[in-house]
């Protein structure tokens, strides 16, 4: 199952090529030590968070045009900005609160927010990050300094997810961040994708799947009513139904916003879907072989939503809604972000259409990334879903 390198893809450069063959070295000890074979989440664990060394925990530059892909945040101001009204009304109804951010990133989303919220006289009390990543964690110290001074004080980074947290949680592009299995339906067994060495190269093995991994693919065959065909090949994510129930765990009341790509159970684990979701992106190339340059391409695999609105729902989460980022824009206060567009200057008004068209086309990001937002405390459903909600696919 070895995949080529597409002939597109372009050569990482010497200092690149230098981490990603300490990355490897490091995944092959790993590989070693287990007896000649890991699990592929543990390859995508070790691959983006080994410490110091990960794609996410050493220094790559990731984001933007200089990095690996681009995220919403990064597109435009006017994505935070309209998370921050419906933040806004979330920390209105409790009469107070607080947000956190979990995997920043550059500290954009953040920037963006805390500034809108400023101009709505709806600051919270303090702006919390979680990061994984001290080198993420270091930018975006620097990047609050910069550009938003008198706010930075607001802004904390915490290691632990706080008890009893009351207010907004919020994380973009995160779940798809997270470790995913990958398995293989072999007749009436379940097999585990891992990797294994031939000759110093990472290679597709697979190996009867753990007790876990196989409960999970027959629990999602009852879901869809299907047994998958044979050599059906897809990804299920343990590690997010465990996040959700950590935030179930922090959050006295308030409201949560998850934003990715993704889809429901049905499409995802869909019949001509049968090489699953996985993508890696490297200087702005999205292909498919995750077993090459080991530290410096991003790994990512799309989200089943279902899943994601199962595990909160039976942490006691109300689901308040499902929808497109398209149309979590649209309800959420994109006219209102637009008033005065008029008057802009003319290349601002190019620019900031450009950037709206990217966000919310159906052949951009608009259809493929979602938003679902999960309540706690009986918190009213965000003014964004009275626009539209498609919480009766998931
Ligand atoms: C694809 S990036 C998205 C960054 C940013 N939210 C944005 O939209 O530009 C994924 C982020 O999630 C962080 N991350 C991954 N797993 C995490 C976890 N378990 N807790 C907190 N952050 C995590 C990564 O370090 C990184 O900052």
């Amino acid at each position: 199952m070895q995949h080529e390198q597409p002939a597109s893809l372009p050569q990482p450069d010497e200092l690149s090529a230098k981490h990603c063959a300490r990355v490897s070295d490091h995944i092959r000890a790993r590989i070693d030590a287990a007896g000649g074979q890991i699990s592929f989440a543990q390859f995508m664990q070790e691959a983006l968070y080994a410490p110091g060394l990960g794609y996410y925990t050493a220094g790559a530059t990731k984001f933007g045009v200089d990095g690996d892909f681009i995220t919403a945040p990064e597109i435009s101001s006017v994505f935070g900005r309209v998370l921050a009204r419906q933040s806004a009304e979330v920390l209105g109804e409790i009469e107070g609160g607080e947000i956190l951010e979990f995997g920043a990133g550059s500290g954009k989303l953040a920037v963006d927010m805390l500034t809108a919220l400023e101009e709505l006289g709806a600051l919270p009390d303090s702006y919390q990050i979680l990061e994984v990543s001290a080198d993420l964690q270091e930018r975006q110290k620097q990047r609050m300094q910069a550009q938003i001074p008198q706010l930075a004080d607001r802004v904390q980074w915490i290691s632990d997810l706080p008890r009893d947290f009351e207010g907004v949680i919020i994380a973009n592009e995160v779940l798809d961040a997270l470790p995913v299995e990958r398995f293989v339906r072999r007749g009436s067994g379940v097999s585990q994708l891992c990797v294994s060495l031939e000759a110093e190269r990472f290679v597709w093995t697979e190996r009867a799947a753990p007790e876990l991994l196989e409960s999970a693919v027959i629990a999602i065959e009852a879901e869809i009513g299907r047994t998958l065909e044979n050599g059906y090949t897809s990804e299920v994510s343990l590690a997010a139904p465990r996040w959700i129930d950590a935030l179930a765990n922090s959050l006295r009341r308030g409201a949560v916003f998850l934003f990715d790509y993704g889809v429901s159970q049905r499409e995802y684990y869909a019949t001509d879907r049968t090489e699953g979701w996985l993508r890696c992106h490297f200087r702005h190339h999205a292909h498919n072989n995750a077993l090459i340059y080991a530290g410096i391409q991003d790994l990512t695999a799309w989200v089943d939503f279902s899943s994601i609105a199962g595990a909160a729902v039976s942490n006691g989460f109300d689901l308040l809604g499902y929808q497109t980022q398209s149309q979590f824009l649209m309800g959420g206060g994109l006219e209102i972000e637009m008033q005065g567009f008029t008057e802009l200057p003319l290349p601002r008004q190019l620019e900031l259409s450009g950037q709206i068209k990217t966000l919310t086309l159906p052949g951009e990001m608009g259809e493929n990334f979602k938003c679902i937002a999960l309540g706690r405390g009986a918190m009213d459903t965000p003014s964004t879903f009275h626009l539209a909600d498609r919480t009766q696919v998931l």
